[in-house]
């Protein structure tokens, strides 16, 4: 008999059926608690709340696991390219070399932008977000790209389309930002060196692509590239769940993705690191700050909702982050102080006691000022890489059978029904 739960609220009993993951994960099923009981649950921040079955992702918190569609991302970083990890996370397969070629050849197909979208970027102010910008753009792309139909075919189209302009779109704006001249994609360099081509280039000073960055750039895409139920995958799916378009959808995401409590998290560590280096404050008294209930500073880049033990993202980042300066010849003040400021963190009993490790976002930013991205695109990096993900939840969530509007309740606890004062009377 399958394994249920057992609620007793005054002298009555009702059984709850449990779910298991593949993974052994257990959830008991509460979809008839309202009707039966009249309760509904309470649960800030989502934090014991499962709100799909998902076949895209499995973290272990606790252990420190990630894997995409049931493959270490540690295999992945080590042997995969970016284009790939998307192909097996929107299609659910790894690609053989023909399925992967073709891939090629429609990221290549769609990677221009339609012209008029320039003069978007021509009417927003110069010092806005590139972030704000990725959001407005992406969601303009629905009006000069509109899906035909919802079918497979014209899906897998829009899917491409994404993943091949919001790369261009990123380029685009930093180059906007700057006053030079926008480059365009070319079809003989692969996904992350056409990016960092249309980034660097200039018809003064041709960019010379190097092929370590250019793998750096691939491994910090592919440990961005999912992240099951987070804050930015969440919006997604919910503002999905209306039926809503996959460009708004993922647009809602870039949104979210874009606090400094989730992927503007690497902007913050940056920001953190330059501003300590800058005051020659102590790593000590930066950690004593972070402690201090009265303060409401955090240590950027530390702490994770599900990841109790060191993310094993920020591991592979910290490995990337070495090599890249090592091969650089980087002598990055801002490294050392990192790795200062982990050794003293991690030696800290509020730390150990709070499971307090690197995440992702840590390392992410040093790689990032190597290969020569600006502070402020940071985030616009980390959205890039989120991409495949957010658009194989989305298409998940859309081949749902359970699928239903989201629309969660509440515990209502304003003021109870009382009268309109006219405005004389107030
Ligand atoms: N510095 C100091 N204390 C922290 C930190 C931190 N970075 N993170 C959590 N804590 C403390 C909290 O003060 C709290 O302490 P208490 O229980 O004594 O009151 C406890 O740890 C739990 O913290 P919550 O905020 O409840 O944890 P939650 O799971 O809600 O938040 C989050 C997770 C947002 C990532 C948090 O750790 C944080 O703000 N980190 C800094 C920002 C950051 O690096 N974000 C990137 C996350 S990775 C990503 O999104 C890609």
């Amino acid at each position: 008999m399958s394994e249920t739960v057992k609620i007793i609220y005054g002298d009555q009993t009702i059984e709850l059926p449990v779910i298991i993951g593949s993974e052994g994960e257990k959830a008991v099923d509460i979809t008839q608690l309202r009707n039966k009981t009249g309760f509904i649950t309470y649960d800030p921040g989502f934090a014991n709340t499962g709100s799909c079955k998902s076949a895209i992702t499995f973290m272990d918190g606790e252990k420190g696991i990630l894997r995409y569609r049931g493959i270490p991302v540690e295999q992945l970083a080590e042997h995969s390219s970016f284009r790939e990890t998307a192909y097996l996370l929107v299609h659910d397969k790894l690609p053989s070399l023909r399925e992967l070629n073709r891939f090629s050849i429609l990221l290549n197909d769609h990677s221009l932008v339609h012209e008029d979208m320039r003069q978007f970027y021509e009417t927003f102010p110069r010092a806005s977000h590139p972030m704000g910008l990725l959001s407005s753009m992406v969601n303009a792309l629905r009006s000069f790209y509109p899906e035909l139909r919802i079918d497979e075919e014209e899906i897998d189209m829009t899917v491409t389309r994404l993943l091949s302009k919001v790369r261009t779109l990123a380029a685009m704006s930093f180059k906007i930002s700057r006053g030079h001249k926008v480059v365009y994609p070319r079809p003989d360099l692969s996904y992350c060196a056409n990016f960092l081509n249309m980034m660097f280039d200039t018809p003064v000073r041709p960019y010379l692509v190097d092929n370590d960055l250019v793998r750096a750039l691939d491994v910090f895409w592919i440990l961005h590239a999912d992240h099951e139920q987070n804050c930015s995958t969440s919006a997604v799916r919910l503002v999905g769940s209306a039926r809503t378009n996959l460009y708004a959808s993922i647009s809602a995401g870039i949104a979210a993705l874009w606090g400094p409590l989730h992927g503007g998290a690497n902007q913050a560590v940056i920001e953190m690191l330059t501003q300590v280096h800058r005051n020659g404050e102590t790593v000590k008294r930066l950690v004593e700050r972070a402690k201090d209930k009265n303060d409401p500073f955090r240590l950027m880049g530390f702490g994770h909702r599900v990841y109790k033990t060191y993310d094993p993202r920020a591991l592979i980042m910290k490995g990337v982050c070495d090599k890249v300066l090592d091969r650089l010849k980087i002598d990055d003040p801002l490294l050392d102080l990192a790795k200062q400021l982990e050794a003293v963190a991690l030696e800290d009993d509020y730390f150990v006691s709070h499971n307090l490790y690197p995440n992702v976002d840590f390392y992410s930013g040093i790689i990032l000022r190597a290969i020569g991205i600006p502070t402020n695109m940071f985030t616009v990096m980390f959205a890039i890489g989120r991409l495949p993900g957010w658009i194989a939840q989305w298409k998940e969530s859309m081949d749902d059978p359970e699928w239903r509007i989201g629309r969660p309740r509440q515990v209502y606890t304003g003021p109870r029904l009382r009268d309109y004062t006219p405005i004389d009377d107030r």
